[in-house]
């Protein structure tokens, strides 16, 4: 497309990473996600969470009673892995229409105390997982005290990730919400069993975004922001066009007095602004032209599900994120690039 065109028409996307909660915030973030895109791959991580096939065919339900009814929308339920999953419970949730599991390492992020303590102890999991051709999604960080928190991604796929994809070949991993250049080198060196997410924050921001001047908590997220070239090896990796690497917002909504706290929660609320969060990093980059399949072809191609047909229309519109946005609770949230300006709009 030229730098000058006013409109941008992608296949209708898909976020193959996010948190939509549970109960009365399903009212936010479930319209938030359908407003653009068809299909999200839908975190587990409620509490408790959502470790059976039963419970995710009841999460399922009540996210679909959230969706709008002028809206087309399919959510993809995932495990939540424990060192108490068996083989039984991926082949019920295979049964049940689950497409793939999610690898917490313990104590890694929001919700995760009830994760894996031995990673190597699932491998029979995974390799069930295999057999029925559901997905790994693993959130690539080790918990380890002693090691620093920026080298928790690149500690991971030394002493984790490697030996699993080893070990399973066949098995089709997700590293989401990459932020290193060790993950984007980790994924292009792998076989094409191997794919990773990247949200909007890691290609936006680096860590003076969310340490110069004050701390600023709304940028913080888990796996952290890095280095900025870190961020630039992720920009890289998108501006390539390498089908290895798609679409995953990981919004994850925490209202504003948890992550304006002495001990803040990790999570950007994107949702409301995803796509365009997307394309303005993209045109900065240069690269709108691979949008859409970033956004719209690999991550349905990875997952062996079929590519949507219908579209959308993104305009170039100037348009301020908002400051806030108010819950029935009463609480507030605070959306990711609150006040920032954005210079594409989806069309309604
Ligand atoms: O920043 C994050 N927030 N990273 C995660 O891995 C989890 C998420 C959440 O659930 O809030
Ligand atoms: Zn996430």
């Amino acid at each position: 497309m030229s730098d000058t065109a006013t409109t941008l028409t992608l296949t209708q996307p898909d976020d193959w990473h996010l948190h939509f909660r549970d109960g009365d915030l399903l009212a936010e973030t479930v319209p938030a996600t359908a407003r653009c895109f068809a299909r999200a791959i839908v975190m587990p991580n409620l509490v408790p969470p959502v470790t059976t096939a039963a419970a995710a065919t009841e999460y399922r339900a009540r996210i679909m009673q959230a969706v709008p009814e002028d809206k087309a929308f399919e959510p993809l339920m995932t495990l939540y892995l424990t060192g108490e999953t068996t083989v039984a419970d991926i082949q019920a949730a295979k049964a049940a229409g689950v497409v793939a599991a999610k690898l917490y390492p313990r104590g890694a992020t929001t919700n995760s105390d009830a994760a894996v303590r031995q990673v190597e102890s699932l491998f029979p999991v995974f390799e069930e997982m295999t057999r029925q051709n559901m997905l790994l999604l693993i959130h690539g960080e080790v918990t380890d005290a002693e090691i620093d928190i920026f080298d928790r991604e690149k500690e991971f796929i030394d002493r984790h990730l490697q030996a699993i994809v080893r070990a399973m070949p066949e098995l089709k991993v997700v590293f989401e919400h990459i932020t290193t250049k060790d993950a984007v080198d980790f994924v292009v060196t792998a076989t094409d069993k191997v794919a990773a997410t990247i949200t909007p924050q890691h290609l936006l921001m680096n860590r003076n975004d969310l340490l110069v001047g004050g701390v600023r908590p709304h940028n913080f997220c888990l796996p952290v922001l890095k280095r900025n070239l870190h961020q630039q090896a992720l920009q890289k990796a998108v501006a390539s066009g390498s089908k290895r690497f798609f679409l995953g917002t990981d919004s994850a909504p925490h209202a504003r007095h948890m992550k304006e706290s002495a001990c803040g929660c990790a999570g950007c609320y994107s949702a409301w602004s995803a796509i365009e969060l997307y394309a303005e990093v993209f045109e900065r980059l240069g690269c709108l032209d691979n949008l859409e399949g970033f956004a719209s072809h690999y991550g349905a191609d990875f997952y062996g599900l079929p590519r949507n047909t219908n579209t959308i229309t993104l305009v170039r519109e100037s348009w301020q994120v908002p400051s806030k946005i108010n819950l029935p609770s009463g609480d507030e949230l605070v959306p990711f690039y609150a006040g920032e300006t954005l210079n594409w709009k989806l069309q309604a």
